[in-house]
């Protein structure tokens, strides 16, 4: 790919992932949050950070079932970052609009609302993915075990949408269609993995 592509590629993902935070700083200086804005803006930063980080975890998948697209890795960590913006931005609201940075509130919310429990189980999962992300901490920790902790992004995405349901009211389904979308990427991997060891065993016993 041309540099001025990938340059005008990475603006376009930059523009994007800060859009949903944009459209929450401009309706709150023009008071058009809504009824709630609390609410809007925890709707909101939750949501785009559960979606940003499902979108990451397709690259993969995507790459491999069709090799054209392969520069698409050099989007996976900015998408990744972004997902933990977004589920800080998140927390952040509640901490000062929810519990008012009362560490009783807190503390109480936590044990008590197994949705506040699995949420927060989901940042501290996105937690050390987030601070292990630059090339530094590739170097030092080594690509094999750098690999088997960023495995942990699945469980942090798995938490996440339990955490959605656990936050919607009986009977509304609007989870379901990020659910679907992780359970087809949870599915193709081991199936595109197994896939390729085939292949692999396929080639190396025909130039034997
Ligand atoms: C850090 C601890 C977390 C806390 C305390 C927390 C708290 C909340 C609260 C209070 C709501 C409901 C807002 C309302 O009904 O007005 C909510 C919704 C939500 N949260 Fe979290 N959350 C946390 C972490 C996360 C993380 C890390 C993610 C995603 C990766 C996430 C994704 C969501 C989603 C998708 C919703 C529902 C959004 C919608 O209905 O459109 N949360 N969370």
């Amino acid at each position: 790919m041309k540099r001025s592509t990938l340059i005008l590629l990475k603006t376009l993902t930059w523009l994007g992932c800060l859009w949903p935070f944009l459209l929450l700083v401009y309706g709150a200086f023009t008071n058009t949050l809504g009824a709630d804005p609390t609410s809007k803006i925890t709707l909101t930063t939750g949501y785009t950070a559960l979606l940003l980080l499902i979108i990451s975890l397709a690259v993969t998948p995507v790459r491999r079932l069709i090799p054209q697209l392969s520069w698409l890795i050099k989007f996976r960590r900015l998408l990744g970052l972004f997902a933990f913006f977004y589920g800080s931005l998140h927390l952040m609201t509640w901490v000062a609009l929810y519990t008012a940075f009362d560490l009783h509130a807190m503390a109480d919310d936590i044990v008590k609302r197994r949705f506040i429990t699995m949420g927060m189980l989901t940042w501290l999962l996105l937690l050390p993915l987030a601070a292990t992300s630059t090339n530094w901490s590739i170097r030092k920790l080594g690509g094999k075990r750098w690999n088997r902790l960023h495995k942990l992004v699945y469980l942090a995405a798995v938490c996440g949408i339990i955490h959605y349901w656990w936050q919607v009211k009986p009977g509304v389904l609007s989870p379901l269609r990020l659910t679907v979308v992780l359970g087809i990427l949870l599915l193709v991997r081991p199936v595109l993995a197994f896939a390729q060891r085939r292949k692999a065993r396929t080639v190396t016993v025909r130039s034997a």
